[in-house]
């Protein structure tokens, strides 16, 4: 049943023929499935890795060139010790338990934040994943992982004021194109859309500067509980949109 509703649905998608050239996720409300089912919260990230393989083989399905999703925000650092480490541990289980797997579905995996607060083992998967896959064109995988937006920018700022220091580039040249040459994502397209699961209507610091023109969808479904038929749903709602970029309708 649920296989033929998402593979009706794709082909609804496909039909449509707008495909988002690059999605982005906010995959949010892993406690509030946890304490739905009356379990610890990290057994919520633990259901959530399922969610994600979902979307990673929906994604390549529709023909999505880009799917970005945020993982762990800087700002999530701040959560109590222990789940943080289980966090770190799931990024370790799900690149040791997938890497193979991404390498042979074409996916090239790229991790993108402050990676030097990793934990050493936690960055040496992440260095070791990046390195296995970085030839392969099918997907491209972003994970952001302590990540937060405004530092990115503060980031790519503070490299262009380094470049004009130096005499590499002059004031006038850091334009849009010079600071988004600075951005983690520097040569990916901005997201066509931005779904944020478990019904959260924020952006929570995440791709402040990329989100300029995407489209966001909201879900209520909470992301252990998400799939390749809300993955297509999103893309649906996306496909019925009028994109004006600030002009009029054509
Ligand atoms: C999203 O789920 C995963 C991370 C932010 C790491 P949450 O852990 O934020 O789940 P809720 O929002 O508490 O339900
Ligand atoms: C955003 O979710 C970060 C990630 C999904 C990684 P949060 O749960 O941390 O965001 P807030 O606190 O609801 O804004
Ligand atoms: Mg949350």
């Amino acid at each position: 049943m649920t296989v033929s509703v998402s593979a009706g649905l794709l082909d609804q998608i496909k039909q449509h023929g707008a495909i988002p050239r690059h999605v982005a996720i906010i995959m949010d409300g892993n406690g509030r499935w946890a304490r739905g089912r009356m379990l610890p919260r990290p057994l919520g990230h633990r259901s959530g890795m399922k969610a994600v393989r979902e979307v990673v083989e929906g994604a390549i399905e529709a023909g999505v060139e880009v799917l970005s999703l945020f993982a762990f925000s800087q700002e999530n650092w701040q959560r109590p010790a222990g789940e943080v480490s289980a966090l770190m541990s799931l990024l370790e289980e799900y690149i040791q338990k997938e890497a193979d797997e991404l390498e042979e579905q074409g996916v090239r995996v790229c991790m993108l934040g402050e990676l030097d607060r990793l934990t050493p083992p936690a960055f040496a998967a992440v260095d070791r994943v990046m390195k296995q896959t970085a030839h392969n064109t099918k997907l491209r995988l972003n994970l952001f992982i302590s990540y937060g937006a405004r530092a990115e920018i503060t980031r790519a700022a503070r490299l262009l004021a380094e470049d004009v220091a130096a005499g590499r580039i002059t004031p006038a040249q850091v334009d849009d194109a010079a600071l988004e040459a600075k951005l983690f994502t520097a040569g990916c397209p901005d997201p066509d859309v931005l779904i944020r699961t478990s019904g959260e209507q924020r952006i929570s610091n995440f791709l402040l500067w990329q989100v300029a023109y995407t489209e966001l969808v909201i879900s209520d479904v909470l992301w252990p509980d998400f799939g390749r038929r809300e993955l297509y749903q999103a893309i649906a709602e996306y496909q019925n949109r009028d994109r004006r970029f600030g002009r009029v309708s054509s």
